[in-house]
C-alpha cells in the first residue's frame, strides 16, 4: 500500500456524537529505530515485542460543530487533570494526519488518557499513547465509512500512529511486530507495522520482560532529537545495514528457538543503539553507573547459571530484562536479590509479550 491508499473518499454516513475508548501498549524493540528521513520514514526496519501491562487507556470523546472551524478543537485530560503540556504534541499530530483524516475540524473533541505504569517512570509513553489516539480516531473514521475493513482498518491505525511517534505504530498489533522494508519480510512497510508471521518456537512464547528503573527522570534527549543524530553521523550506513543483518538473524533465531543467539543479537542492538549516540556530534551518554551495574550483574548470572535473562535498552538509563517464560522463578528471584537495590526507589515493571490494543466496551 502506498500513503494515497490512506486518503479517505468523502465519507458516506454521518455522526453528531460519541465516545471511544482503545487501550494500547507500549513496545520494546529487539532491532532498533534509530533515524529516520522526512514524515517519519525509518532509516531501517525495526522489531519489537508488544508488552501486556504497560498501557495507556485513552477515550475520545466528539461532538459534531454547527460550523467547522479553521483549527483543530481539542481539550487534553491526563489522569483526569487537564494537561497544557501535552497540547503541542497533540497539536503536530493532527496536523500530520489531517490529509488522511477529512473530520478533524468539524468536531469538538475532548482526549482522556491515563496509564498504567507509575507516573513520569522514565518509560516512553509515546508509544501507547500515540498507538491509543490513533485507534479512537479511527474508530470515529470507522463509523463515518461503516464499510471499512478489518485489515484497512488495523494497517491505516499503524499508519497514523506512526506519524505521531515512528514506534507507535508496532503497538498495535502483537507479539511480535516489523516496522520498515526488509527484503525477507512479508508485506514489510515503512509506512505501518505488520506482525510477524514467520514461524516462531515456542521458546519465545510469553517471553518476559522486566523493566528496571534506573533513572525516571525526564528524558536527557528528546527521540526527534536522538534520530537526527543520525544524519551525518559517521557511522550510519554502516549501522543501518547492520540493522537488516540482524532482522534476518533474528527470522533464523525465532524459527530455530536459540536463546543463546538470541542474546547476542539482542544485547548487541541495545550497546549499538548507545554506541551512536556516543560518537554522534553532539555526543550523549544515557546509561548510568547503575545501568552498568545491572547489565554486569546479568553476564554474571548468565555465566553462572546458564540461563538466558538478557538486557535491552531504550534511549534512557532504564533496563528491559528479557528472558523466557520458564525461567521466570529463578530469574525474578534474581532481581530481587541482586537487581533491585539499583533501581530508583527500588522499582521495576514485570510485563511480558502481549497480543496488542484492545477496544474496551
Ligand atoms: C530507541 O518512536 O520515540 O526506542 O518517531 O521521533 O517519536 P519518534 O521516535 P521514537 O523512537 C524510539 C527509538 C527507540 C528504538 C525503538 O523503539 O525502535
Amino acid at each position: 500500500m502506498t500513503k494515497k491508499d490512506f486518503i479517505p473518499k468523502p465519507y458516506e454516513s454521518s455522526v453528531q456524537q460519541g465516545e471511544v475508548t482503545w487501550e494500547s501498549p507500549s513496545n520494546i524493540a529487539l532491532v532498533k529505530y534509530w533515524g529516520k528521513l522526512e514524515n517519519q520514514i525509518p532509516a531501517n526496519p525495526s522489531i519489537s515485542f508488544t508488552l501486556d501491562h504497560c498501557r495507556t487507556t485513552t477515550t475520545l470523546n466528539f461532538q459534531k460543530k454547527e460550523n467547522p472551524a479553521s483549527d483543530f478543537d481539542f481539550e487534553l485530560l491526563f489522569e483526569g487533570e487537564k494537561k497544557e503540556s501535552f497540547r503541542p504534541k497533540i497539536e503536530k499530530f493532527l496536523e500530520r494526519v489531517e490529509p488522511y483524516l477529512l473530520f478533524l475540524k468539524d468536531y469538538k473533541f475532548s482526549i482522556e488518557t491515563s496509564n498504567s505504569f507509575p507516573h513520569s517512570s522514565g518509560i516512553a509513553s509515546s508509544a501507547s499513547g500515540m498507538s491509543a489516539l490513533a485507534l479512537c480516531l479511527m474508530s470515529l473514521e470507522k463509523q463515518l465509512d461503516p464499510k471499512m475493513d478489518e485489515e484497512y482498518f488495523t494497517r491505516k491505525s499503524s499508519f497514523l500512529a506512526r506519524l505521531g511517534s515512528g514506534s507507535a505504530c508496532r503497538s498495535i498489533e502483537g507479539e511480535l511486530v516489523v516496522w520498515g522494508m526488509h527484503n525477507t519480510i512479508y508485506e514489510s512497510s515503512d509506512l505501518y507495522g505488520v506482525p510477524f508471521r514467520d514461524e516462531v518456537h515456542e521458546n519465545f512464547r510469553n517471553y518476559r520482560d522486566t523493566i528496571l528503573l534506573v533513572d525516571k527522570g525526564e528524558k536527557q534527549v528528546s527521540s526527534t532529537v536522538g534520530h537526527d543524530l543520525m544524519n551525518d553521523h559517521p557511522y550510519a550506513e554502516t549501522r543501518f545495514r547492520q540493522a537488516h543483518d540482524n532482522l534476518d538473524k533474528l527470522k533464523k533465531i525465532f524459527r530455530s528457538g536459540d536463546l543463546e543467539e538470541f542474546i547476542k543479537v539482542v544485547e548487541s542492538e541495545a550497546l549499538t543503539l548507545h554506541a551512536m549516540m556516543m560518537t554522534s556530534q553532539p555526543y550523549f551518554l544515557l546509561m548510568k553507573p547503575n545501568t552498568l551495574a545491572i547489565i554486569n550483574k546479568i553476564f554474571r548470572f548468565r555465566e553462572e547459571t546458564g540461563l538466558h535473562a538478557c538486557f535491552t535498552l531504550d534511549a534512557g538509563a532504564n533496563v528491559h530484562l528479557l528472558y523466557p517464560d520458564n525461567e521466570a522463578e529463578q530469574t525474578l528471584e534474581f532481581i530481587e536479590n541482586e537487581l533491585k537495590q539499583y533501581c530508583q526507589n527500588g522499582q521495576y515493571i514485570n510485563d511480558k509479550v502481549g497480543s496488542g490494543a484492545k477496544k474496551l466496551a
